[in-house]
């Protein structure tokens, strides 16, 4: 009996790892494809809770250490994440915002009511100067969302000649008496936001004609010119592409947004903290849905715009639950546990898979909103799981893409629901090295797999992996971090290398 036992043990030891062998992870690096935009790691901040205010602007007289009003931590550790471009002043909020408001003295700027986003005084202090003078100390492009909702051609224009114009003009002698000489560098420009909905509830024919009509007058010098972005649509939407990419002058770029809700429902869209494995199963698989989407909207791109001139940026993703319980639910706090980690890091490789057409995103939000890198209290912070995503994933800015085939994927099933167990990505840095990126959504078991580069195998592979004991550990103020990214490597051994995914777990490895 002891022995018969003792049989079955090794049989299934065996099978087991039979199994594992079986998964290969095959990177081509000889069929370099498009190259992956470091835009594509962009961020977002509105005026909205304490996304901005508190969260990174506290202004010059506090006692938080700051640089003309912005914290230094957060700014010091954004830096560290080599955020390459911020979108502002919203989202919905930058339908409803007037730039005159925000320039000059800040004391006798207007207060005004931010309906979007609580009901709360607005009172303009960060306005484009301040907004510039972030995305300076960091280092990043910035991308400017003009207002159609309440705003005009005019408005914009003038906005525009503000930020840009450099010789004789009272919009430009506006700007130096504000301080600032040198024209401000719009890299991008978008006009409106959201039209299908906060930004006007327009239909797509509509908002193209308006796209045209304010687009006219929309001027820069040619050396300043931003990317100009039209507004479209949002999920599996394909209607907002197909009219804006159909002869409208002037789009460089079309926007889509999509957030991912556990539940998919915006009535009870599923807890942040304490979810259900089918929770976590369902949003990771939310992804494909993703790549769903931009596939649809680039085969419209594709159709319409065939030389390929138009980009596909997706300027709002991220996760979005029930909001905190206790905060204002105006404010979208939410918390932010590995799932979003490992959520952020799906998006990435999806996102790397259409580098061609997507050279631009934006994770909403930056800071205290919904999926956010840094969460603040007072005067301290966390860095949050997504965060730690964002930073394992840099060398991944502006590499160039690489397919990358995974073999016998194993399926992962939680009740109905299933999903491919794993998701890979590859490309080769900017420094020279060929990276890979991986994740294994199971939240319970691991999983090995060789890895190959065509039909040679590494030597060995070293980097980083972030995972933990819960699905939803999280990084809190005042208590350990849960989630923080620790050393991994792996060696062949007998003309095999082996990596061994933890369950629930994200791994970015540089190739020898
Ligand atoms: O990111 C929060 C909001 O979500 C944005 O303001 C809006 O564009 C979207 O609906």
């Amino acid at each position: 009996m002891k022995k018969q036992l003792l049989a079955l043990v090794v049989t299934l030891a065996v099978s087991a790892s039979a199994l594992a062998a079986d998964i290969k992870v095959v990177v081509s690096a000889d069929q370099p494809g498009p190259v992956i935009h470091r835009n594509i790691y962009g961020q977002f901040a509105e005026h909205l809770g304490t996304g901005i205010y508190e969260g990174m602007w506290v202004g010059p007289e506090s006692k938080i250490p700051n640089v003309r009003g912005w914290r230094k931590d957060v700014v010091g550790a954004l830096k560290d994440l080599k955020v390459p471009l911020v979108r502002w002043p919203g989202g919905c909020f930058a339908d409803e915002y007037h730039w005159r408001e925000g320039i000059g003295p800040r004391n006798k700027r207007p207060v005004k009511v931010n309906y979007n986003w609580g009901g709360v005084p607005e009172n303009n202090a960060v306005g484009t100067h301040e907004f510039f003078d972030l995305v300076e100390q960091l280092g990043a492009e910035a991308y400017v969302n003009g207002n159609l909702g309440t705003g005009s051609a005019q408005e914009m224009a003038e906005w525009l000649e503000y930020m840009t114009a450099e010789g004789k003009s009272t919009l430009a002698d506006m700007r130096r008496k504000n301080g600032r000489d040198k024209p401000f560098r719009v890299h991008y420009f978008a006009v409106g936001n959201e039209a299908w909905g906060c930004g006007g509830n327009m239909r797509p024919e509509y908002y193209a004609d308006q796209y045209r009509q304010v687009t006219s007058f929309l001027r820069t010098p040619a050396h300043n010119r931003p990317i100009m972005i039209a507004s479209g649509g949002h999920g599996q939407m394909t209607s907002w592409t197909e009219a804006l990419s159909k002869g409208v002058p002037g789009v460089n770029a079309i926007s889509h947004h999509e957030y991912t809700l556990p539940t998919g429902k915006w009535e009870g869209k599923g807890a942040a903290v304490g979810f259900p494995e089918a929770e976590w199963l369902s949003t990771l698989a939310h992804t494909q849905r993703v790549d769903e989407m931009i596939r649809k909207n680039v085969a419209v791109l594709d159709k319409n715009d065939p030389s390929k001139k138009i980009g596909f940026y997706f300027d709002e993703w991220g996760s979005w639950y029930d909001p905190e319980p206790g905060s204002n639910p105006g404010f979208l706090v939410q918390r932010n546990t590995l799932r979003d980690a490992l959520l952020a890091a799906m998006h990435f490789h999806v996102f790397h898979n259409h580098a061609e057409r997507v050279k631009m995103t934006n994770i909403a939000q930056m800071v205290n909103v919904l999926q956010a890198m840094i969460i603040t209290s007072k005067d301290k912070l966390v860095l949050t799981p997504t965060y730690h995503a964002f930073k394992l994933y840099t060398p991944f800015q502006d590499a160039t893409s690489l397919p990358v085939k995974v073999e016998n994927n194993p399926v992962y099933k939680v009740d109905k629901l299933e999903m491919p167990g794993l998701s890979a990505t590859a490309g080769r840095g900017k420094d020279g090295k060929l990276w890979v990126g991986l994740v294994n959504a199971n939240a319970t078991q691991a999983a090995e797999l060789d890895l190959q580069v065509g039909t040679a195998t590494p030597k060995s592979v070293k980097g980083q992996v972030l995972t933990a004991g819960a699905m939803d550990a999280q990084n809190e103020l005042g208590k350990a971090p849960q989630v923080v990214p620790v050393a991994f490597e792996a060696q062949a051994v007998g003309g095999k290398l082996t990596i061994k995914l933890p369950a629930k777990s994200v791994v970015v490895v540089a190739v020898d």
